[in-house]
């Protein structure tokens, strides 16, 4: 498809060149783009895709998201001119890039040709994919010659509508078609304003000294009211006395040391940490600043307040209660009981699977907590989270065998 009209200059081949720079997943690195004529400067995560960029950094939540897996089309935006998946881009990708959002094409009072043909043939039944069919058909008619209506279905078959709403979108662009034989007139709403993405401070202008952009640090845990998403209980024996397994667990540097992929970062006094951790599952890897709060220990038990947010706007909260007791051939019985409250992709794991992820990491944290407690030793470094598809593997021949084990018990 040609590039539209409206385009000052193709930035491809003037675009500098990648930066070769390592980063790690939870640094930010600073792009400037231009995006529906705003010239920004913007500090993301490197795995943030465009799409989540433009939303929660930029306030731009015209662009909407369905699969982000580049199959629905919804998140349609235009890229140096041309159709692109904002879903399929990671935003530190469009560095010097000239993005078009739907926001761009037209406003309230100037509505673009293709938004009032939208309007007036109802080619917008519940929305949801009015943004990624509006960038769409604006690719396609940009600079086009002409389009026959025959050809519609399969050149707007990039963006599924959920709600059956083809015929008046495909009576929409066909009309603006026919209207507009020699290309659809530019977008109209590109200019230069200040953009705010949402609950965060607006994004600098280019040249303007860039500012972190990060709430400030939550220093008590909140914990939502209601049910929580999942409540896990585990139970695991360690060979060492119970003593020395909770003289680890009584010193919050070396039960930290011991947690799976997390790091204390400092000590807060009143019994307060903030620290870091990493949890992947397949392809989602996401990395928590978090707070934890013991706010009871009595005995061998302790309850623990826990709380963290992902970059990319995950948050976890936890109500973990921890307990060591003595078995008979003289080891420690570690149990722990939890109720977690996930919202974010991470709450796309469901319970079921944030269960079982939960105790595999339980295991795992257990299994360091016997090693430290054998040698007296905090592990050197953080414990290594096992790996996304090791976790996955073992979560899945977990629900095997257990599938297995109801069979045979019915049978
Ligand atoms: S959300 Fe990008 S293609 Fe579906
Ligand atoms: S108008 Fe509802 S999904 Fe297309």
């Amino acid at each position: 498809m040609s590039a539209p009209s409206h385009t000052p200059a193709h930035h491809a081949a003037t675009r500098p060149a990648p930066r070769a720079t390592k980063v790690a997943a939870h640094e930010r690195v600073e792009i400037d783009m231009t995006v529906n004529g705003s010239e920004v400067t913007l500090r993301v995560p490197p795995r943030v895709h465009l799409a989540d960029a433009l939303r929660e950094q930029l306030g731009l939540t015209g662009t909407h998201l369905g699969c982000e897996h580049g199959v629905c089309g919804m998140c349609t935006v235009l890229v140096d001119g041309a159709a692109a998946r904002a879903c399929l881009l990671f935003a530190v990708q469009c560095e010097g890039a000239e993005i078009v959002t739907v926001e761009g094409l037209g406003s309230q009072e100037d509505q673009h040709p293709l938004q009032r043909a939208f309007s007036a043939h109802h080619g917008l039944q519940c929305g949801f994919c009015t943004p990624g069919m509006l960038m769409s058909s604006y690719d396609l008619l940009a600079g086009c010659a002409s389009v026959e209506p025959e050809d519609l279905p399969v050149e707007m078959s990039g963006v599924l509508c959920r709600c059956t709403g083809y015929r008046g979108i495909l009576a929409a662009v066909a009309d603006v078609a026919a209207e507009h034989p020699d290309g659809v007139p530019a977008p109209r709403n590109c200019r230069p304003r200040t953009l705010v993405g949402r609950g965060g401070p607006a994004p600098a202008r280019a040249g303007d000294a860039v500012p972190e952009a990060r709430p400030p640090a939550p220093v008590e845990v909140r914990l939502p009211s209601g049910a929580p998403s999942a409540t896990v209980e585990v139970r695991t024996e360690l060979g060492v006395p119970v003593e020395k397994a909770w003289e680890v667990l009584d010193d919050f540097h070396r039960l930290a040391a011991c947690l799976p992929g997390a790091e204390l970062v400092e000590v807060l006094g009143d019994d307060r940490y903030r620290g870091r951790a990493t949890v992947a599952l397949g392809p989602v890897k996401l990395t928590f600043d978090g707070l934890a709060h013991v706010v009871e220990r009595e005995g061998r038990r302790m309850r623990v307040l826990a709380q963290g947010a992902d970059t990319g706007g995950s948050t976890t909260q936890a109500d973990i209660r921890l307990r060591a007791e003595p078995t008979e051939a003289g080891g420690t019985v570690l149990q722990a009981d939890a109720a977690l409250f996930l919202s974010g992709r991470i709450a796309q794991f469901g319970r079921a699977l944030a269960g079982d992820v939960s105790r595999r990491m339980f295991e795992q944290f257990a299994r360091a907590v016997e090693e430290n407690a054998r040698t007296g030793r905090a592990p050197a470094g953080p414990v290594k989270p096992t790996s996304a598809l090791a976790l996955l593997a073992g979560v899945i021949a977990a629900r095997l065998r257990a599938v297995v084990r109801r069979i045979r018990r019915s049978r």
